[in-house]
C-alpha cells in the first residue's frame, strides 16, 4: 500500500511498478517503436497506455491497443485493473499467465486471432467484471462455462463468434449478477436454450442470434423482466410470438428475425409495433424473414427501427403509415420488402423526416410515386425495386440525400429527368432496369461524382452515350472516397442507451450476367449496366477513362464503329458485355492486358479479323466471339485463310483521312 500526500493530483508512478513496465517491455517485441516513450527514469504514468490512479500512483490501466504481433505477460509486475487488446490483431494462443493479472476487472481480447487449449487461470481473475472473448476460438476449452462460473462478480461476459459448439447446464449460475449475456453466433449444437440463462434474472442484454436454437420462443425468458435487448434473430424458433412478451416494459429492442415464427403478431402485442401502453420504450423491432401473415398492425411513432420484410403480410399500408400522419415520426428505418403489400403508396410522408432507409421492394404496390415522398429529406437508401409503380420519379426531386435509389422492375414511364445533377448529386447507386425510361442520356449524369454503380438496362434509352462520361469521378479511381460513403453510420440516440449501428447498403446488382446481391463488398463495385435500349453511334473513346470500372454490358443495342483502341487502359475490367451490337473493325490489340478480364461477350457484331493473342483472351469460350467475322484461337476458324489487311479494317480512321485528304 502506498499513500499519497494527500493531493488529489497525480503523484507520478511508484518506482517498483516502473521497473516491472521496463521489464515487460523487455519481453515484447515493438517493431514499430510505440512504447518508445517507456524509457529511463521518466515519470511511467505518462508513458503511452499507462493509466495512474492519480490519487495512490498505482497502475490501474494498460492499454495497449496498438498492432503489436506478440505479447508475453509472464514476466510482468504490473497488476492492472484495466487489459484491452481489442482489434490489435495478435495471433496465437492467449498465455495462461493472465491469469496472475489479478486485480483485473476489465479483459477485452476481442477481435483478434486468438485460441486457447482451455481457460484453467481464468479463475485468478476473481474481480473480473467485464469479460470479453469475442472472436476468441473456444473450440477446444470445452471448460468455459464451469470456469466462467466461478467469477463472483462478473457482469459482462462476451463471448460471440467463438466457436462454442455446446451449451453446457449448469446446476447453479453462481454468475447471478450477469447483465451482459453475448452468445451470438456460435451454432450451438442444443436444441434448446439451457435452463440456467433463465435463471440470470438481471440480465439487460440477451443475444443469442445465430446458434440453431429450434422450438418455440423460450417460456424460462419470461422471467427476465429486465431486459432491454432481447436479440433471438437466425435460429429456427418456430412459435407465435407469445403473449407475456407483450408485458416486457422496459425492452428497447426486440429481435426474433429469420425464425420460423408464424401466425399473427397477436393483437395483444401492446406495442403494436397505437398501443403503445406497456412497452414504451421499444426502439427497434426486428420481425424480418418469418412466416408472419397478418395485415400491418399500427405502431408507434416511437419507434426508430422496424423490419417486418420478408413475411407473407398483405393489404395496403394506407393506415400504417398515415394513422399518424399529424405527429412527427421518429422512425429512421423502415424495412418491408418481401411481403405481399399492395394498393398505392399512401400520400403521407409529410412527417417522416427522420427516415433514412425506406425499402418497399419486392411487394405489389402499384400507382405512380405520390407527391409526399418528397418530404423524406433524410432518405438515403430508397428501394422500390420489383412492384408495379408507374409514372414518373418527380416526387424524389427533394430527396437531396439519397445515395442509393433502386427503382428497377417497375412501369416508370419518363425522360430520365435532367434535375439529378443538382438533386441526386450524393448518389452512389442508381438502378432503373427494366422500365420504361425513354428519351437521351442527360449530360447532368456525368456529373454524379460519387456514382458507382449505374444499371439503366432494359428501357427504351436512345440517342448516343455523351462523351462526358469520363467525368464520372468514383469510377476513374479506386481510391475516391465515395465507397465510403456506402457505408451508413447512424447513430440511433435511444434516450436511455445510445446504440451503434452500422448498416452496410446492399443493392441488387446485375454483373457478369448474373444477378448477385452485393453487401460488404459493395463499396469496392464499379458497374456500368446500358444493355437491352436503343443506344446508338460510338461507343466514346472517354469512357476509357473510366479506370475503377470493373463490369461494362453495352449488349443489345445499335452501337456502331469500333470498340475504343485504348480499352486496355481500362485496367479493372473484370466483364465487359458489347454483344448484339453493329461493332466493326479488330478487336484492339490492348484488350489483351486486361488482365482481371473473366468474363467477355463480343458476340453477334460485326467484328472482323484475328483476336489478338494473351491468355486471357484465348481462354473464353468461343461462343464469347460467335457471329463475327474472327479468326483464330478460340476460334476453329484459322487465320491464314483469312485474306483481309489492316486496311480493310481501319474503316474510321481511312475514312477521316480520306476526308482529311479530300479536304486538303
Ligand atoms: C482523479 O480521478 C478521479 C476518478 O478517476 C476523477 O474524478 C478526478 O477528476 C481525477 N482528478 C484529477 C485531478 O485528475
Ligand atoms: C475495448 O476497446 C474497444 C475499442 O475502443 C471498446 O469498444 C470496448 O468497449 C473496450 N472494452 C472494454 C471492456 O472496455
Ligand atoms: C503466475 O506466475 C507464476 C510465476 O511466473 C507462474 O508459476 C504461475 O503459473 C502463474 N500463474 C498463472 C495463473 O499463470
Ligand atoms: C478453432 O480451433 C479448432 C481446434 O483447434 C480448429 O480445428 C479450428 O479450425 C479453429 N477454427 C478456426 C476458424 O481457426
Ligand atoms: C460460486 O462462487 C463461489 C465464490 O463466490 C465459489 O465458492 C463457489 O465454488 C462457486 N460455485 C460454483 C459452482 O462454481
Ligand atoms: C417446432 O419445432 C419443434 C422442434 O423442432 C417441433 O417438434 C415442432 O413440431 C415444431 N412446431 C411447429 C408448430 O412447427
Ligand atoms: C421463474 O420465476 C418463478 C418465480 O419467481 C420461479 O418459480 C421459476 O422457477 C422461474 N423459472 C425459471 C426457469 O427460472
Ligand atoms: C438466417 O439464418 C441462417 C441460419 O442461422 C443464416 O445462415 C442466414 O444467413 C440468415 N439470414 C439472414 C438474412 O440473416
Ligand atoms: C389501447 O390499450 C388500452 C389499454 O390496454 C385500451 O384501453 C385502449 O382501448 C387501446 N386502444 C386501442 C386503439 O386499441
Ligand atoms: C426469407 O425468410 C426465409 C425464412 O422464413 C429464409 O429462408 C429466406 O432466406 C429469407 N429470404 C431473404 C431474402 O432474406
Ligand atoms: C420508346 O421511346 C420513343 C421515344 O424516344 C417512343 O416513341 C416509343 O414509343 C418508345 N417505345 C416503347 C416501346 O415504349
Ligand atoms: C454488318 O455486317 C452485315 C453483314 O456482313 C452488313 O450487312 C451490315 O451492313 C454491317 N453493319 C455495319 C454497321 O457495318
Amino acid at each position: 500500500v502506498s499513500f499519497s500526500n494527500g493531493s488529489s493530483y497525480h503523484v507520478g508512478c511508484l518506482e517498483s511498478e516502473r521497473r516491472a513496465l521496463l521489464r515487460f517491455k523487455q519481453d515484447l517485441q515493438d517493431p514499430s517503436n510505440r512504447l518508445a516513450s517507456w524509457i529511463g527514469y521518466e515519470d511511467c504514468c505518462a508513458w503511452a497506455g499507462v493509466v495512474c490512479d492519480n490519487v495512490t500512483g498505482h497502475i490501474v490501466e494498460l492499454n495497449l491497443r496498438n498492432p503489436f504481433t506478440y505479447c508475453d505477460l509472464s514476466q510482468s509486475k504490473a497488476n492492472p485493473r484495466y487489459l484491452n487488446l481489442s482489434y490489435t490483431q495478435f495471433v496465437g494462443m492467449i498465455p495462461p499467465q493472465l491469469g496472475n493479472l489479478s486485480n483485473l476487472q476489465y479483459l477485452d481480447l476481442s477481435w483478434n486471432f486468438l485460441y486457447v487449449e482451455n481457460l484453467w487461470w481464468l479463475p485468478g481473475l476473481s474481480f473480473l467484471k467485464d469479460l470479453d472473448l469475442s472472436y476468441v476460438n473456444l473450440s477446444k476449452a470445452s471448460d468455459w462455462l464451469r470456469v466462467t462460473n466461478t467469477l463472483p462478480s462478473l457482469v459482462k461476459l462476451r463471448l460471440s463468434r467463438c466457436q462454442l459448439h455446446h451449451l453446457p447446464p449448469l446446476a447453479i449460475a453462481n454468475f447471478s449478477t450477469l447483465t451482459t449475456l453475448d452468445l451470438l453466433y456460435n451454432q450451438f449444437d442444443n436444441s434448446f436454450v439451457p435452463n440456467w440463462v433463465f435463471g440470470l434474472i438481471q440480465l439487460v442484454f440477451l443475444d443469442l442470434r445465430r446458434n440453431n436454437f429450434q422450438g418455440p420462443i423460450p417460456e424460462g425468458l419470461q422471467n427476465l423482466t429486465s431486459l432491454k435487448h432481447l436479440l433471438l434473430d437466425s435460429n429456427r424458433f418456430n412459435s407465435s410470438i407469445p403473449n407475456w412478451l407483450y408485458r416486457f416494459n422496459r425492452l428497447e429492442s426486440l429481435g426474433v428475425s429469420n425464425n420460423s415464427l408464424q401466425g399473427c403478431v397477436s393483437s395483444g402485442l401492446k406495442i403494436l409495433i397505437p398501443n403503445l401502453t406497456n412497452a414504451a420504450q421499444l426502439e427497434v423491432l426486428s420481425l424480418g424473414s418469418n412466416s408472419f401473415s397478418i395485415a400491418l398492425p399500427l405502431i408507434s411513432s416511437y419507434l426508430i427501427e422496424l423490419d417486418f420484410s420478408n413475411n407473407s403480410i398483405s393489404g395496403s399500408i394506407f393506415h400504417f403509415i398515415c394513422y399518424r400522419a399529424n405527429e412527427l415520426n421518429k422512425w429512421q428505418i423502415l424495412y418491408l420488402s418481401g411481403n405481399f403489400l399492395q394498393g398505392e403508396l399512401p400520400d403521407c410522408w409529410m412527417n417522416y423526416q427522420n427516415l433514412m432507409i425506406l425499402d418497399l421492394s419486392n411487394n405489389k404496390f402499384t400507382g405512380n410515386l405520390p407527391i409526399s415522398l418528397g418530404s423524406l429529406i433524410s432518405l438515403q437508401p430508397l428501394h422500390l425495386r420489383k412492384n408495379n409503380l408507374c409514372g414518373t420519379i418527380h416526387s424524389l426531386e427533394n430527396c437531396i440525400a439519397l445515395m442509393t435509389l433502386d427503382v428497377g422492375e417497375n412501369e416508370l414511364v419518363e425522360n430520365i429527368p435532367t434535375w439529378i445533377r443538382e438533386r441526386f448529386s450524393r448518389i452512389v447507386v442508381l438502378i432503373l432496369r427494366s422500365n420504361k425510361f425513354y428519351n437521351l442520356l442527360p449530360k447532368g449524369l456525368c456529373d454524379l461524382a460519387f456514382l458507382q454503380i449505374v444499371d439503366l438496362a432494359d428501357n427504351n434509352l436512345s440517342g448516343e452515350v455523351p462523351r462526358c462520361i469520363h467525368n464520372l469521378r468514383a469510377m476513374v479511381t479506386m481510391n475516391s472516397h465515395a465507397g465510403k460513403a456506402i457505408q451508413y453510420q447512424f447513430l440511433l440516440y435511444a434516450s436511455r442507451a445510445p446504440l451503434i449501428a452500422t448498416l452496410l447498403e446492399d443493392a441488387f446488382v446485375v454483373m457478369k450476367g448474373r444477378e448477385a446481391k452485393y453487401e460488404r463488398t459493395l463499396n469496392l463495385v464499379r458497374i456500368i449496366d446500358f444493355s437491352k435500349n436503343n443506344f446508338s453511334g460510338k461507343i466514346p473513346l472517354e469512357v476509357t477513362n473510366l479506370k475503377a470500372l470493373q463490369s461494362f454490358n453495352l449488349s443489345n443495342n445499335f452501337f456502331t464503329g469500333r470498340i475504343p483502341e485504348s480499352i486496355g487502359a481500362m485496367r479493372s475490367l473484370e466483364s465487359i458485355d458489347f454483344s448484339l451490337n453493329q461493332l466493326s473493325g479488330e478487336i484492339p490489340q490492348s484488350m489483351s492486358s486486361l488482365k482481371y478480364l473473366n468474363h467477355l461477350n463480343l458476340s453477334n457484331n460485326n467484328l472482323t479479323g484475328k483476336i489478338p493473342s494473351s491468355t486471357q483472351l484465348q481462354s473464353f469460350d468461343a461462343s464469347s466471339y460467335a457471329g463475327n467475322d474472327l479468326c483464330g484461337a478460340p476460334l476453329p476458324r484459322n487465320c491464314s485463310e483469312h485474306v483481309s489487311t489492316p486496311e480493310d479494317e481501319n474503316g474510321d480512321e481511312d475514312e477521316l483521312d480520306y476526308w482529311l485528304y479530300w479536304s486538303l
